[in-house]
């Protein structure tokens, strides 16, 4: 049988805190389920804990949790930093340049072993990585499509419909967008849900409840949304 067409995508969020790792690894789990090799990528990560074998991030770790591709934590996270703060201020004072060029070979060489690349952004699509290059610049180096993880909280419209904008003015292919339910007090969740989806256009690939993540049917949503996205990412990707 031949291999399944390669596909990456690069997730990111309408803010940090929005759901970006629970719903990307909840994919990578569903893609692992559907027998695909996936690989993970957190390329820019600040927050990280020393180990014996050097700073460790947890969402990088979350994503290489749920992969079926074991491959070296530095070409999963290239850039790793300790304080928890905007990764360009921990690159500058880590005395480093964080280089897009090694990312996308850490991403070509994950690539070469998987069917599917997964990357978790760090922040929203405009987070700086040096003065003058941001997430953005980053998904684009890449050329993977860009799923938007809308957290649902107050403040999400405006954030979202920002992204939507930022999104198609940088040329990088939308590839869909899931809502996820951070926050358990958000109110008219069905009206929000609604002006989401005139503001970006589309309806969801998915809607992720509040602690649906952790719940029984996360699995069942994470694959019907990886339906979802392998038939836009199909679409999207030149033949
Ligand atoms: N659907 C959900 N239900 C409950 N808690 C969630 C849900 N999605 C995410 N969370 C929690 O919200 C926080 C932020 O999620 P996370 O995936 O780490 O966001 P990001 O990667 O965008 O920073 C985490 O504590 C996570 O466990
Ligand atoms: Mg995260």
């Amino acid at each position: 049988m031949s291999r399944p067409r390669k596909h990456a995508v690069f997730v990111t969020g309408t803010d940090t805190g929005v759901g970006k790792t629970v719903i990307a690894a909840a994919l990578v789990r569903a893609l692992v389920a559907a027998g695909t090799r996936v690989a993970v990528m957190k390329p820019v990560a600040s927050g990280a804990e020393r180990t014996a074998g050097g700073l460790r991030n947890s969402d990088a770790l979350a994503l290489l949790q749920a992969s079926n591709v074991p491959v070296p934590y530095a070409l999963v996270s290239p850039f790793c930093f300790e304080p928890a703060i905007s990764p360009h201020i921990a690159a500058d004072e880590a005395g480093i340049q964080i280089d897009i060029d090694i990312i996308r070979q850490s991403f070509d060489q994950l690539s070469a072993q998987a069917d599917w690349v997964v990357v978790e952004g760090a922040g929203g699509w405009l987070a700086p990585i040096s003065a003058a290059r941001s997430m953005a610049d980053l998904a684009g180096a890449l050329g993977a499509p860009v799923l938007l993880v809308v957290g649902l909280r107050l403040g999400c419209l405006n954030h979202a419909g920002l992204t939507r904008l930022a999104i198609d003015s940088s040329g990088t292919p939308f590839a869909g967008w899931i809502a996820c339910g951070v926050d358990a007090s958000f109110e008219r969740s069905t009206e929000n849900l609604a002006t989401l989806e005139a503001l970006l256009h589309e309806a969801p690939l998915a809607v992720v409840p509040h602690s649906g993540a952790a719940g029984g049917n996360s699995l069942r949503l994470a694959e019907a949304a990886v339906r979802r996205l392998e038939e836009r990412l199909t679409r999207l990707q030149p033949s």
